[in-house]
């Protein structure tokens, strides 16, 4: 803990902490290493870096319609920014190191500030060196509430994560950059968690009406879930609402970055188990999070949820109209490319493993100068994306939600992440009405820092 405390001092000591005026006008969020307890008790704590010192970070709550504040405070030993995922942002904003900010060097500060258009389930992360800096703990949920809140008798945030430890040391696994993991699906860890617990546990009563806000965190995992002694429906999708709440019959799949809220009843007997359970490696059912109920909160459960009421202008309009932009994802362990773009150079396939980079976006190995696209504000636009490798990859675009597009021209929700498996097309359609310049790229992380990051730019 020594070298925290110097680091945390030499932080204190150049950034004006000191003003009350200013900290009142701007609360902190300081990215600093800590010691957690990831692993199961009897298991060593497990040093992270975090915010605030938790894991996950503090969970940030705000009202639809007004202006959110935070310090970025860095007592890391390496540059760090903080990226506000899913919220339609002024691009300034965005925390993206490198494109839309410089990264924040050690023992400096930076003030985000922006308004929240949007209610929703939303989460922040860093993106600087993100595929080590989100697995060693740097993200938090991002909670934006409506209004008029539904009608529910809890509101509860499940942040959904793994860690890749290991069980003598409780440190985590540190080839964060390991080639072999980056080619292929990505680090997945040995150990799932909810809210920084690995049996993470709620109590409710017997028809107690919860809103279980889930997010998937993780570097690279895709979670298969399911609910049981719940009855629930799908209200949101990365943090925009459906039209119609959806019955949950089935696995739910929830891709890295994205989000789901639902509604659920609880509808198991007293003393009988219930919670979310997802899909282990081993295809066996496990439980998340449990739910042990206790009581009766009403005698019949509620029935269907209304839905939740829309967020402004999400309107995609004039979609079939939009030409068509082509995003081939190429490249990784077993396909590889026969070439790509880096950093204005062609590089062949070896060139390119030799410079890290393992994949491609429509023949492009990570941010070239020029942007994929250059959009008009007001455009409808229209993207493609093939996936031609065979690892699913999830697309999340900045600044923008977008809906899917299916053959018959029919339109999906509004999501801000979208999981494309291998030898699968989807096409996203969006307005391009926020501008400046939004990074589309591949949310399991070791994707993104191997090739697969792009940007658009809206003019
Ligand atoms: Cu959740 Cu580019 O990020
Ligand atoms: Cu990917």
């Amino acid at each position: 803990m020594k070298m925290t405390r110097r680091v945390f001092c030499a932080g204190l000591a150049t950034v004006p902490l000191m003003r009350p005026a200013q900290a009142q006008d701007m609360p902190l969020l300081t990215a600093r290493s800590a010691t957690v307890q990831l692993a199961p008790d009897g298991y060593p704590a497990t040093p992270v870096w975090s915010y605030d010192g938790t894991i996950p970070g503090p969970v940030i709550r705000a009202a639809q319609g007004s202006r959110l504040q935070r310090r970025l405070v860095n007592t890391l030993e390496v540059p760090t920014s903080v990226h506000w995922h899913g919220i339609r942002i002024d691009n300034a904003m965005d925390g993206v190191a490198g494109l839309t900010q410089d990264a924040v060097p050690p023992g400096e500060f930076f003030d985000y500030a922006y308004d929240l258009p949007d209610a929703g389930t939303y989460w922040y992360h860093a993106h600087t060196n993100s595929m080590e800096q989100v697995a060693r703990g740097l993200s938090g949920a991002l909670i934006i509430e409506e209004a008029t809140p539904p009608d529910v008798d809890r509101d509860e945030v499940l942040m959904i994560d793994d860690w890749l430890l290991d069980p003598d040391t409780g440190l985590f696994v540190d080839d964060f950059a390991a080639p072999m993991v980056r080619s292929h699906g990505g680090r997945i860890g040995n150990l799932v968690g909810v809210n920084g617990r690995y049996n993470y546990r709620l109590s409710a009563r017997q028809n107690e009406r919860l809103r279980l806000r889930l997010i998937n965190s993780a570097n690279a995992q895709i979670f298969g879930l399911k609910l049981e002694g719940l009855t629930g429906w799908t209200v949101s999708l990365d943090g925009m609402p459906l039209d119609t709440p959806e019955p949950v019959t089935d696995t739910l799949v929830l891709a890295p970055a994205q989000r789901m809220d639902l509604i659920v009843d609880v509808t198991a007997e007293e003393r009988e188990t219930a919670g979310l359970l997802f899909a282990a490696a081993d295809d066996t059912w496990r439980v998340l999070a449990e739910v042990s109920v206790e009581g009766r909160a009403a005698s019949v459960p509620r029935g269907a949820p209304q839905p939740l009421p829309r967020n402004p202008r999400m309107e995609v309009v004039g979609v079939d109209a939009a030409p068509v932009l082509e995003m081939p994802l190429q490249g990784g362990a077993m396909r590889g490319l026969e070439s790509a773009a880096f950093n204005g150079q062609k590089l062949t396939w070896q060139e390119l493993v030799q410079q890290g980079q393992f994949w491609a976006l429509a023949g492009q190995a990570g941010l070239g100068e020029a942007p994929f696209a250059t959009l008009s504000r007001g455009e409808t636009a229209r993207i493609r994306i093939t996936n031609d490798t065979i690892f699913p990859h999830a697309m999340h675009l900045h600044g923008m939600h977008f809906r899917t597009r299916k053959e018959d021209g029919s339109l999906g929700p509004l999501r801000d992440t979208v999981l494309v498996m291998p030898n699968e097309t989807t096409e996203i359609a969006f307005v391009a009405d926020n501008p400046g310049k939004w990074l589309l790229h591949c949310h399991m992380l070791g994707h993104a820092a191997s090739g697969m990051t792009n940007w658009i730019m809206v003019r």
